[in-house]
């Protein structure tokens, strides 16, 4: 398929108002808008799948969730492409919905029993508390492919390697889930700061990394802008994960959709519990600086991304 733009109908009035803002919680629910109706129009082309499959699919996949990734990917298009955002090209709409799948994925695998074994996600009940264990494992399995389906089916052909091949790494054994079979090992927990930032770039921060690479790639930006947004990345990533540590002790479940307390439950090694509340916001603070500094080549197309930086570390949720 040619590099075609997404049909305008496919655009909802929030989007175009988006140009207007560059205040994160409107871009965030502006461009989950835009993703919502593109999830729809996948979940429409497997019309001979196991309805229980794509149920549980559905069930995580339009749970809601801050859509941070795909924003992400969204907004580092428009950085490098000075891309228009009512028009974002079937490209960029397909890794941002890819980089959500693979999220949602890792989410879902997450939560089950033999992970961290939690029973509330996005202010539901986790997937496996609902269909059963087997089929959550079953919907996360299809993300995954539907993730690098939807990349194949609607990139043009010179964009589909580069952005599964980006995608493929930061999901994969030296990204995501790398990072998530050093936090399950339970008799080997990071016992320095160096230990733990690994641990936090791969299993969090390798996904926020390539949620700004595969929106450069998707807009065909110069070696020297994706080492820029690539450097961003890692420190909203890492500053990402401080925060969901911080969060995890100081914020309630009726707030963040999840379980808290649940860290030090489990007995999983964080930045507070490792250096302290205070030198752990500190660090979230200085991880956004760098990140801010990273954008300093870009002027106001970078506003979006520096929105969303800020928000990374002062959400609440
Ligand atoms: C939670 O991610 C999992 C981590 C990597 C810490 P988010 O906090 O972005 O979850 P959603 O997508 O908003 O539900
Ligand atoms: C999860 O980290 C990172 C993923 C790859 C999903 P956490 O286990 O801390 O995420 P939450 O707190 O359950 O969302
Ligand atoms: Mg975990
Ligand atoms: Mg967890
Ligand atoms: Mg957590």
């Amino acid at each position: 398929m040619k590099p075609t733009q997404a049909n305008a109908d496919s655009m909802t009035a929030d989007s175009r108002d988006l140009a207007e803002s560059a205040d994160a919680v409107s871009l965030l629910s502006a461009w989950g808008e835009t993703l919502n109706g593109h999830f729809r129009r996948i979940l429409g082309r497997y019309p001979s799948a196991p309805s229980r499959l794509m149920e549980a699919v559905e069930y995580s996949l339009l749970a809601g969730g801050k859509r941070l990734r795909p924003a992400l990917v969204l907004e580092s298009w428009v950085c490098c492409a000075g891309g228009d955002r009512d028009k974002p090209s079937l490209a960029v709409l397909a890794a941002a919905a890819a980089l959500e799948l693979i999220h949602t994925f890792s989410l879902v695998h997450d939560d089950l029993p033999a992970m961290d074994d939690d029973d509330l996600r996005r202010g539901r009940p986790t997937n496996h508390k609902v269909f059963g264990e087997a089929t959550a494992i079953l919907a996360g399995d299809a993300m995954v492919t539907m993730a690098f389906e939807t990349i194949a089916q609607d990139a043009p052909a010179n964009l589909i390697g580069p952005l599964v091949r980006e995608l493929a790494h930061a999901t994969g054994p030296a990204g995501m889930i790398g990072g998530q079979i050093i936090d399950m090992d339970s008799a080997h927990p990071p016992s320095e700061l160096g230990a733990l930032q690994t641990l936090h770039r791969m299993k969090t921060g390798a996904l926020l990394t390539a949620s700004c690479r595969l929106g450069a790639i998707a807009a065909g930006a110069s070696e020297i802008s994706l080492a820029s947004l690539d450097r961003f990345g890692r420190h909203c990533g890492l500053a990402f994960q401080i925060v969901d540590d911080l969060l995890d002790q100081t914020s309630t479940p009726q707030q963040l959709g999840k379980a808290t307390k649940k860290d030090a439950a489990k007995g999983k090694v964080t930045y507070p519990m490792l250096i302290g509340m205070e030198a752990s916001v500190a660090e979230a603070e200085r991880s956004l600086t760098t990140a801010l500094e990273s954008l300093n080549s870009f002027g106001p197309e970078a506003d979006g991304l520096r929105a969303l930086a800020k928000f990374v570390v002062e959400r609440k949720k």
